[in-house]
């Protein structure tokens, strides 16, 4: 099997003490061939982690379309890019229920990040109304003819199915339904031209469930929240 992206999403969860103790308990796994792990701290926390901790490798959990300048409380992609961050996450749950976070304006981002040369991590994932309504595959499709470009060819794109109702529940859709999803997603992308394109699933993937998932063939790794705060998680990949 191929490698797996394994993304932690720190969110606003830890202090810089206990994001630096993670990020030192990830910096002493062996090189894998199974699993590239990102870890995407506090936007704050960037620059005291990643000079302290070279080798591993950091996403930004946002970043902001107003440009350098007049603009208080943004954070450009120029900014990640001084700093050698390679990804972002873009389009998070949690960016579109917070901050308004359209899906016009995750195609935008994922615009200026290709522009940039960074690899997004974009996450989709429909509503419970959505699921219960088993309108799902047709909201997911919706949700990519929004955010990416026919005309466009691609370098790497990670992009993350996250039900939204699953993301911080402890509830997640079946393993046949993850999977059915991720293959449904392949399929439509096939429209789209990628140089590299990953498919992860997010929401509630903890020590329980973790190896199941990774073994789902459609399936190209996970995105992870409130589990990948904990060493006992983490240490999961060593
Ligand atoms: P969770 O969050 O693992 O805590 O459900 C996932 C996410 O928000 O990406």
């Amino acid at each position: 099997n191929t490698m797996k992206y394994i993304i932690f999403n720190w969110k606003s969860y830890l202090n810089l003490k206990e994001s630096i103790n993670l990020s030192k308990i990830i910096s002493r796994f062996k090189k894998s061939k199974k699993f590239k792990i990102i870890s995407a701290p506090n936007n704050f926390f960037h620059l005291a982690l990643s000079k302290n901790f070279k080798k591993n490798t950091y996403a930004t959990q946002n970043f902001d379309l107003d440009g350098r300048g007049a603009s208080t409380g943004s954070l450009d992609v120029s900014h990640l890019i001084e700093n050698k961050i390679k990804y972002t996450i873009i389009g998070h749950s949690e960016m579109r229920s917070n901050h308004g976070e359209t899906d016009k304006i995750v195609s935008n981002k994922l615009e200026a990040s290709i522009n940039n040369k960074l690899i997004p991590i974009v996450c989709i994932g429909e509503s419970l109304n959505i699921y219960k309504s088993k309108k799902t595959k047709n909201y997911l499709r919706s949700q990519i003819n929004t955010i990416f470009k026919r005309s466009q060819k691609y370098d790497q794109i990670i992009l993350a199915y996250e039900p939204l109702w699953s993301i911080g529940t402890g509830l997640t859709p079946e393993l046949s339904e993850i999977d059915d999803i991720c293959k449904f997603l392949t399929k439509i992308l096939e429209k789209y031209t990628f140089k590299k394109i990953n498919i992860l699933y997010g929401g509630s993937v903890n020590l329980s469930n973790i190896s199941e998932i990774l073994k789902l063939q459609f399936v190209n790794g996970v995105l992870v929240g409130s589990a990948s705060t904990k060493s006992s998680f983490i240490n999961y990949f060593k």
